[in-house]
């Protein structure tokens, strides 16, 4: 049989890929050679989220009294807050299973190979068979990257990537964490909940990248004021052992503890598929697409981390659906301005479109403003004793919004709302004639419009 879509990779990008496709009729082969889900459902956003909310319900728990409730017996057991997540992950990749099923995608458990692209379409060799597709979309994903420091061997069982941190079913005393991204401070996260030692190592002078200076250095302080250890401009030179090595202000220090981290970012995983025979084209490590994420091969698709573009599970799905779509005749592309990040620290920390510095860089006139998130009275109820700030960018000429930070509880669930007004290019006037729920955190974001001078 030849299909309409052939899809390599089941993680967020492809099943959600096989899910549209499969509600508009289209007959899809799905390849998956582990588990459905990818690396989000399996070994990222899902399991760590999980981690994380129990390492919350443990920190509200150890400061409940300041709530008036007491908390004499808070105690945790790191094998059921592992169990617990493998549940989790087990019923959510179930989940996609059924979805599969619903769309009448055919899943087949192995690792797939473009073989050929002639005039009856496209072939691809799996498990020894070979599959027929008119389109084929690659999403093969990324994988942790392993910098060239030596003595850094992966192999190692002090060494660990974020697969091997969440197969940890005791709680190490220590953790070295090399580099201070979103996977390094989510682990930092998690394991000073529990009171190991962290120590956070990166080497720019800001942890979390390309988020929102100012509330960086916030969250930072936070988690020092916590025990964290974090070094900026810092960078690993070696390891031995269980002992990391960084330069810092050209001196060499020396931090030792009983499991390393590397978190210093993800590469797309574009081996061993084939690519090749087809002379797909690659750029920056990532396969090239363009706004519609058509490869440079004709009938070739890509979309998720494996474009190596903005490694986040909800651009994927975004990104597949703009493949379905065309295919199916409703003309679509891709647009990135509007993509929330979210970082699930505690407090969580959220932002979309411009910061300062890249509103800067692109010569964009803006004018800002920002309040704590105490302002809004449903976060004092909430975080006793919590901090925060919301900020918003807006353009000086219009007025329309280009970008919002926030820092607090629950900014995860808010964020979307300012990603609809930075998509659909709305001003603070039509903002400022929208009823938000009282009282809602949310209300933060209203109330920094209005304070746009
Ligand atoms: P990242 O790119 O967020 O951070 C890596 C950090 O390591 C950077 O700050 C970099 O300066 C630093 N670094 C690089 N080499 C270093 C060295 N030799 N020594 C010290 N520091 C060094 O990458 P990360 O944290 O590995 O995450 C990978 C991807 O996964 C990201 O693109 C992220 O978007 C995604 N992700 C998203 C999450 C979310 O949305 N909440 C959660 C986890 C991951």
């Amino acid at each position: 049989m030849k299909y309409n879509l052939a899809i390599i990779g089941g993680g967020p990008a492809g099943y959600v890929a096989a899910e549209r496709a499969g509600d508009k009729a289209l007959s899809v082969v799905i390849f998956e050679k582990n588990e459905l889900g990818g690396v989000c459902l399996n070994e990222g956003c899902i399991p760590t989220k999980t981690l994380l909310y129990s390492a919350k319900v443990y920190d509200t728990s150890k400061t409940s009294e300041k709530y008036g409730v007491s908390n004499a017996n808070t105690s945790f057991d790191i094998k059921a807050i592992m169990k617990r997540k493998d549940k989790v992950v087990k019923k959510l990749v179930g989940g996609v299973g059924a979805k599969m099923k619903h769309a009448k995608a055919n899943v087949v458990k192995e690792a797939a190979v473009l073989t050929s692209r002639n005039a009856d379409g496209v072939h691809i060799s799996a498990g020894g068979e070979d599959y027929l597709a008119e389109n084929v979309m690659i999403c093969t994903g990324s994988e942790a990257f392993i910098p060239p420091i030596p003595g850094l061997d992966i192999k190692s069982d002090i060494i660990l990537t974020n697969r091997e941190i969440l197969a940890l079913n005791e709680l190490p005393d220590s953790l070295v964490i090399i580099g201070g991204g979103v996977i390094g401070m989510e682990f930092a996260s998690f394991y000073n909940s529990f009171g190991a030692k962290v120590t956070v190592i990166e080497m720019l002078d800001k942890i979390l990248g390309e988020m929102d200076a100012e509330l960086s250095a916030m969250l930072q302080d936070i988690y020092q004021k916590r025990g964290v250890e974090i070094h900026l401009l810092a960078k690993v030179v070696e390891v031995k052992g269980n002992k990391v090595l960084f330069e810092k202000d050209g001196k060499i220090t020396e931090v030792e503890a009983e499991k390393i981290l590397v978190s210093v970012g993800r590469r797309p995983v574009t081996k061993g598929l084939g690519l090749e025979n087809l002379g797909v084209e690659l750029f920056k490590g990532g396969i090239k697409v363009d706004e519609q994420m058509r490869t440079n091969v004709p009938n070739i698709y890509a979309a998720g981390d494996v474009t190596g573009f903005s490694l986040l599970a909800h651009t994927a799905y975004r990104e597949a659906e703009v493949v379905v779509n065309n295919l199916t005749g409703r003309k679509d592309i891709m647009r990135y301005k509007a993509i929330p990040s979210v970082v699930y620290t505690n407090p969580e920390f959220s932002g979309v479109g411009h910061t300062e510095k890249s509103a800067k860089a692109a010569g964009i006139d803006f004018k800002i403003a920002q309040l704590p998130m105490a302002y809004a009275g449903r976060f004092i109820a909430e975080n006793e004793g919590g901090s925060g700030l919301c900020k918003v960018l807006v353009g000086a000429k219009y007025g329309e919004v280009l970008g919002v930070h926030m820092l607090g509880n629950p900014s995860s669930e808010l964020i979307y709302g300012a990603s609809m007004a930075i998509e659909n290019e709305l001003s603070i006037k039509e903002l400022e004639e929208l009823v938000f729920p009282h009282p809602t955190v949310s209300e933060i974001f209203r109330e920094t419009i209005f304070s746009v001078k």
